[in-house]
């Protein structure tokens, strides 16, 4: 008994904690500008919108309308926390969440009763920013909070400042607010930003009072530093 607990209660501190990000690129890759001028031509991505995301997202719409209170959208909101700790905090807009991972989104129940003003999608981003971009959705803000950052230098196609949705995702919001423990993604998510909107947009140092989702906090516990893009677009 003795040798099958050890293991698994050292399994378990090891995994509250995480690795710092481990990369082979040391600074900006170098053909980010050579793929952002790629996808500078909005109408490129031209991807289909699946039929189930379609009805989700128009009775979505019809729902954001009937509040007529302004969208805040936490996009790859995981297990919801930071989702649930806005809506707690704006009440008087609505929060769309939004995570690809059913399994990571059922553990928000555990937080129920959920506020009447947070609407929680499994759907797929792109599919959701190309949707809010056709139908002119008007977000007042989004939270990019600590995407994955694919840190390797040949996986630089995932990342989202690198991805043909990012000039949509730009245009369909008014603020924006990405988070990561990755310098590097943060500067490339703001050097895109500023060559898309032409305008300054800086990377900060982060040490938040209280951690929002559930990644801020294993980060701070883990000693990481943190790094936000604050992208307000009507200053
Ligand atoms: C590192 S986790 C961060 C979760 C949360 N924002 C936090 O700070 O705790 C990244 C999340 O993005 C979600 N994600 C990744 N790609 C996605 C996509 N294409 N569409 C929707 N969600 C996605 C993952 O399922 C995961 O929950």
């Amino acid at each position: 008994m003795d040798l099958f607990l050890k293991p698994r209660m050292l399994y378990s501190v090891e995994d509250n904690l995480s690795k710092k990000v481990l990369s082979n690129q040391q600074s900006i890759h170098p053909n980010l500008a050579r793929v952002s001028n790629k996808h500078k031509d909005l109408l490129k991505y031209q991807n289909p919108i699946g039929a189930e995301t379609t009805r989700i997202l128009k009775a979505t719409q019809e729902q954001i309308e009937r509040s007529a209170k302004p969208l805040v959208m936490d996009c790859g909101c995981g297990t919801g926390e930071s989702a649930i700790r806005l809506a707690k905090k704006l009440t008087d807009h609505t929060i769309v969440a939004i995570d690809k991972s059913s399994h990571r989104l059922s553990k928000a129940k555990k937080y129920s009763p959920l506020p009447e003003n947070l609407i929680f999608l499994r759907a797929n981003l792109p599919e959701i920013w190309l949707y809010a971009y056709r139908h002119k959705w008007n977000i007042k803000k989004q939270y990019l909070l600590y995407p994955n950052p694919w840190p390797k230098q040949e996986q630089l196609m995932r990342r989202w400042h690198a991805h043909p949705i990012m000039p949509y995702l730009l245009s369909s919001s008014q603020n924006l607010e990405l988070r990561t423990n990755w310098k590097i993604y943060a500067l490339e998510f703001a050097w895109v930003t500023q060559y898309f909107l032409n305008k300054k947009v800086e990377v900060h140092s982060w040490l938040p009072k209280h951690p929002i989702s559930n990644f801020e906090l294993k980060y701070l516990k883990s000693g990481h530093k943190l790094y936000r893009v604050n992208i307000v677009k009507d200053d």
